[in-house]
Order: structure tokens, then C-alpha cells, then sequence
């Protein structure tokens, strides 16, 4: 059995609630543009970069837009999201999920953010939870989106811990398929039918504990 040695963190839907700020940001766009899509699609946006959300969700309109266009539009919706996250306090945290982070922490695991976010350093300062990894690896330093294991490399690589002696935590089929796509461990964040193909998958962080990630 291999021993765990570092946990890496998705941010979005796992440390803050920020998906729903997304969708509600995403909804918005595809309204103004005269379509809507479904709960169902926009699990396929998560832990997906902003330039291949709209990507998807533009194809899913059936709207073909250049790529100058598609500049405007990101911007947009990253301005509508910016302004929704811009109030966010430390009351946002999801349950659980500070006081996991800090137990890893206390019993000698290293910790790390992986996101593809590139808001993800606003975020963190809001909820004033930056101290609490070892090292953050957001959208602004990866050039591959999950599923490419490359956020969650960089993470195990910057904290100096083999993959394998890594686990992720995320709530995207997307992040998971990229633990697993890396060699790490995965815990899933949500619902089992979505998620399935992680180790382990819980409804929060409010339900993990050290022994169940030593179990892994
Ligand atoms: C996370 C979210 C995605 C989002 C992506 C980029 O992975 O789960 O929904 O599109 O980050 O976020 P950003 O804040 O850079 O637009
Ligand atoms: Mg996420």
C-alpha cells in the first residue's frame, strides 16, 4: 500500500460553491444569445477552462461565432462572475472543507489547490484560505485543461511528492478523469452516479476524515 503524502484540492465545487456562480454566469451568456442549456450540460463545463466552456456551450446552441467574438463573450462572462464572487466571505467555505484542509495539514500531509480557474487567487484571498496550501497551481499556470493531468503534476511536483503518493479531490468528471489520467487517487465530490469512477466518492468534504484517507 502506498502511503498518502500530499492532497490535492480542486477549488470550485470542492473548497466554494463558486459552480453555481458559474452556471448562473454561463445561463446568462447562452440567454442573451437567444438559448438556454440544461443542469445535465453544465456538469460537463466543470473543471473545464473558460475558453472551452463557451466552446461547448456555443456548439450546444448551435451559434457559430470568430474568434474575436468569442474573446468578447469570454469576457463577458467572466465579468458577470467576477462581480458575483466579488462578495464572497469566508461564510462561503463549503462544510468541512477548511477544517479537512487544516487537519491534513496538522498531521504532515502537504496541500495543494489545482484548478483551472483563473480567478482562483481572488477567490482563496476572499475566503482567507491562501495559507493554508503548500502550493497553488490555477488556469493561469497550466496549458492543458483537465481531463489532462497537468494541473495535478505541477501540484505533486511543486509540494515534491510522487504522484502516486497523491489524491485529488474533485467534484468535475473531468478532474477526476485527470487524477486518474496522472496516477493519483481520487475522491469524488458529489453524486455517485457521476462520479463513479474515483476511489471514493462523498456528498463534501464535511464527510472526509484522515482514516478514510488512509483506507484509500
Ligand atoms: C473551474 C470551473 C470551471 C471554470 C474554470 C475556469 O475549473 O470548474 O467551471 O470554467 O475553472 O474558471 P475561470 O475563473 O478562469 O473562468
Ligand atoms: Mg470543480
Amino acid at each position: 500500500m502506498t502511503t498518502i503524502k500530499a492532497c490535492l484540492f480542486d477549488l470550485d465545487g470542492v473548497i466554494v460553491d463558486t459552480a453555481v456562480y458559474h452556471y448562473k454566469a454561463w445561463k446568462q451568456l447562452a440567454n442573451s444569445l437567444g438559448f438556454d442549456f440544461t443542469e445535465h450540460q453544465n456538469e460537463q463545463l466543470k473543471g473545464v477552462s473558460r475558453v472551452r466552456s463557451l466552446e461547448l456551450i456555443l456548439g450546444w446552441g448551435g451559434v457559430t461565432k470568430t474568434s474575436e467574438e468569442q474573446e468578447v463573450l469570454a469576457t463577458q462572462k467572466n465579468t458577470q462572475y467576477v462581480e458575483m464572487i466579488s462578495h464572497m466571505k469566508p461564510d462561503e467555505i463549503l462544510p468541512g472543507a477548511k477544517e479537512f484542509v487544516q487537519a491534513c495539514r496538522d498531521a504532515g500531509l502537504k496541500t495543494a489547490l489545482g484548478s483551472a480557474s483563473k480567478n482562483s487567487m481572488m477567490i482563496l484571498e476572499k475566503i482567507g484560505m491562501v495559507d493554508l496550501f503548500d502550493a497553488i497551481i490555477d488556469g493561469n499556470k497550466v496549458s492543458k485543461a483537465k481531463p489532462d493531468p497537468e494541473v495535478f503534476l505541477k501540484g505533486a511536483e511543486a509540494v515534491g511528492v510522487l504522484p502516486e503518493e497523491c489524491v485529488v479531490f474533485e467534484d468535475a468528471i473531468a478532474g477526476i478523469e485527470a487524477a486518474i489520467a496522472g496516477g493519483m487517487k481520487s475522491v469524488g465530490i458529489g453524486s455517485h452516479d457521476l462520479l463513479g469512477e474515483a476511489d471514493l466518492v462523498i456528498s463534501g468534504l464535511h464527510e472526509m476524515t484522515l482514516e478514510k484517507l488512509r483506507a484509500l
